[in-house]
């Protein structure tokens, strides 16, 4: 696929037609011409949302710092998935599966979702963009299934991100689906060495490094010192990636994915991939919320809902304050 033939498309469906709902969101171009809304709250944060694979790509705090990290050498032309920021991996997660590895929704143009239905949920953010998904005639030979896929991004309150996914089976000859899905989530940290990730103590995960065979997390808080790439299962909804160095604690909220993947390349992973410098494993870590283990199955007419809120607190935020009972029972 020629990136002019991408642009063109995205260009008719998106900026000619779709005005925005939000006062606070602005179409522009981005890198390569790609289109990409950018959310500024009247607060002081941002954040940036591609077309192109609805994919976040900037969430800045109010004092302008970047917390997501995106790859020197990410790639911004399909069908390459951005390098960073948060993919959406949908409807398979990784190559558990027959489609692309993290499916196909990440390599997609999305366009703006003039009218979503209403959401439920008491966010009463007016920092927002709403991008929709639909299966092409070519996603129906790989993935036999219509589907509508609403996203909303929002910035809340204090800055944080939302993501909201509403997924719609709309099959008319009542065929179910099922899907795996993540929120692949790259934050920006200033050593991984002096990162750790709590709420995931003593869990049950799948080692993706061991045949995806099952172990179970010992004692404290995770640390990094060499490449892990594990799907941890059944987590508790509110986990923290603590940045030492930084002196900041990234707190990840999830509702709807009930497994968790944490993801570093590390450095001869890192070395392989064309979209990703050598030593940039040192600044970033995935920590995904997912459904992976238990593919999600939807009924004709029946629709999913999955939510991420991250937040980026100072890091008084005491270490041990995350322990799972608490992190469960806890607001
Ligand atoms: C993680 C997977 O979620 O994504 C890893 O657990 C994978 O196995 C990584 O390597 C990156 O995937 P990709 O397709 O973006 O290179």
């Amino acid at each position: 696929m020629s990136s002019e033939k991408v642009l063109s498309s995205a260009s008719a469906s998106a900026s000619a037609s779709a005005p925005l709902a939000s006062p606070h969101a602005e179409l522009c171009r981005g890198i390569n011409g790609l289109d990409k809304v950018v959310l500024r709250d009247p607060r002081g944060s941002s954040a940036e949302v591609y077309l192109y694979g609805a994919h976040v790509t900037s969430w800045k705090n109010d004092h302008g710092e970047e917390l997501l990290f995106v790859s020197s050498k990410a790639i911004f032309k399909p069908p390459k998935a951005i390098r960073g920021g948060i993919p959406i991996c949908f409807p398979q997660f990784s190559n558990v599966g027959s489609l692309e590895q993290h499916g196909f929704a990440r390599n997609r143009l999305w366009t703006i979702d003039t009218d979503p239905p209403p959401f439920s949920t008491t966010s009463s953010s007016k920092t927002f963009v709403d991008l929709i998904l639909k299966p092409s005639e070519e996603d129906m030979k790989i993935w036999a299934h219509s589907f509508e896929f609403r996203l909303r991004v929002a910035l809340g309150p204090g800055g944080d991100l939302l993501l909201t996914s509403r997924i719609r089976n709309t099959s008319v000859d009542g065929k179910p689906f099922s899907f795996t899905f993540a929120y692949h989530t790259y934050f920006s940290v200033s050593d991984i060495s002096e990162v750790r990730v709590e709420g995931l103590e003593t869990l049950d995960y799948l080692d993706n490094l061991q045949n995806r065979e099952r172990f179970t997390e010992q004692g404290d808080a995770i640390t990094f010192e060499s490449e892990v790439d594990k799907i941890y299962l059944s987590t508790p909804t509110k986990i923290a990636i603590l940045d030492h160095e930084k002196k900041r604690t990234f707190v990840l909220r999830k509702d709807g994915l009930p497994d968790a993947v944490v993801w570093n390349p590390w450095d001869k992973k890192a070395k392989a991939m064309v979209d990703f410098g050598d030593e940039e494993y040192k600044h970033m870590l995935c920590v995904e919320a997912a459904a992976v283990e238990k593919p999600i199955t939807l009924k004709a007419g029946e629709e999913w809902k999955g939510r991420q809120e991250l937040s980026a607190v100072p890091s008084s935020y005491c270490s041990g304050q995350l322990d799972p009972q608490k992190v469960l029972h806890g607001s």
